[in-house]
């Protein structure tokens, strides 16, 4: 019940935050995305992959009710975060709609299936691995330079928000994709981790060079307890303990590298989001959220619909809503509301150093 409580008061905020954000599209923020599936907003469509959600029951509860490439039946993460921003949503670097002012919004360079190694989801085949996502930041730093020339473009990165969502697949689609693994067979768990960190330091430094000046950086979610993993891994009916021991392991390192990224820096560049923490809540208590399931999929077949892939043939729950998940992976829409409102207004122990909302409101005054 306190978490219940706790949640509503979330909620309004939100919502008075979220009326008292109606922004001129001439003094909104740039917003860029970076990362897995969980934060796509359809680049992989244009890519020779598998790893892609372009076709039905995928975007059922889109606005179109099409599929579009998000991983999910409705809006994502990163859509409901440019709702925060009051702008449109970002679209796919690899859209030939992104062009003239559009590129103004900002541009989401995720790709479904990377990781933070290059190694990582190789089975996936021609996919947008972090490098060259970074690349393309580059690229289309000098497309909007021939636009609004280079101190504006300057001032667009800096002053933009930046989204950067990655790591579980280093976890789901290498280290554990086969008993005996080649990463597995080279590195113990918590060495693993170690490296995947000191690798995703880098690629977070890289990204302040090329100008990012306040990026959210999401942790890996509650791993071991996706219906995927309940399906195939799971623990006497549980979580995978393995999973989570891995989630376990990761988080609080990424959220020490990101304390001495920003020390080193002298400002609160990159702010940790707690997303295991904040999948946790409605995993362990889906009822308070108003879900009647955290462990099956709305979209899928097998035990806990975690088998295989969402498609047309699959088992679909008629409302989504009550669903946390959407798919064997990935949150529903209503689980993406509910995290992005703890991105927006959590606590120290959801965000770190700080939530959204105070961001919004300190860079609003500089
Ligand atoms: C990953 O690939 C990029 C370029 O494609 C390279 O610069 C980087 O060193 C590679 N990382 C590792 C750990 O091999
Ligand atoms: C959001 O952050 C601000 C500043 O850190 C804090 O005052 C506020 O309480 C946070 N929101 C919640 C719901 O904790």
């Amino acid at each position: 019940m306190a978490t219940s409580a706790t949640f509503s008061c979330w909620m309004i905020l939100g919502l008075v935050l979220a009326i008292g954000n109606i922004v001129d599209p001439a003094d909104a923020r740039a917003f860029f995305v970076f990362g897995d599936s969980l934060v796509d907003n359809g680049n992989n469509n244009f890519l020779a992959t598998t790893a892609r959600a372009d076709s039905p029951p995928y975007g059922i509860d889109y606005p179109t009710h099409r599929a579009t490439g998000r991983f999910s039946n409705g809006l994502n993460i990163p859509d409901l975060i440019s709702q925060q921003l009051g702008t449109e949503s970002t679209l796919p670097y690899l859209s030939p709609q992104l062009t003239g002012q559009k590129l103004l919004v900002g541009a989401n360079f995720a790709s479904a299936g990377i990781g933070i190694l290059n190694d990582t989801g190789v089975q996936f085949l021609n996919i947008i691995r972090m490098y060259r996502q970074l690349e393309y930041f580059q690229e289309y730093q000098q497309r909007v330079l021939d636009i609004i020339g280079s101190q504006e473009t300057v001032r667009l990165v800096n002053e933009a928000l930046v989204l950067i969502t990655c790591g579980g697949n280093d976890f789901v689609n290498n280290y554990y994709l086969v008993p005996n693994s080649v990463r597995s067979r080279q590195f113990a768990l918590p060495d693993y981790v170690k490296y995947l960190i000191s690798e995703y330091q880098k690629l977070l430094q890289k990204l302040y060079e090329l100008g990012a000046r306040r990026v959210l950086v999401t942790g890996t979610g509650a791993l071991g307890c996706v219906p995927a993993e309940l399906a195939q891994r799971g623990t006497n009916g549980g979580c995978s303990a393995e999973l989570q021991r891995a989630a376990a392991l990761y988080n609080p390192q990424l959220v020490e590298m990101i304390r001495n990224l920003n020390n080193e820096i002298g400002r609160d560049v990159f702010i940790a989001a707690n997303t295991q923490e904040m999948s946790r809540n409605f995993i362990t208590d889906p009822q308070a959220f108003g879900f009647t399931t955290s462990r099956i999929a709305c979209c899928g077949q097998g035990p806990f619909n975690g088998i295989g892939l969402c498609t047309p043939l699959s088992n679909l729950c008629p409302n989504r809503d009550l669903y946390a998940f959407w798919d064997a992976f990935h949150p529903s829409e209503k689980a993406n509301k509910i995290i992005v409102q703890q991105i927006m207004s959590g606590s120290t122990d959801h965000m770190n150093p700080m939530n959204l909302s105070t961001i919004l409101a300190l860079d609003s005054i500089n």
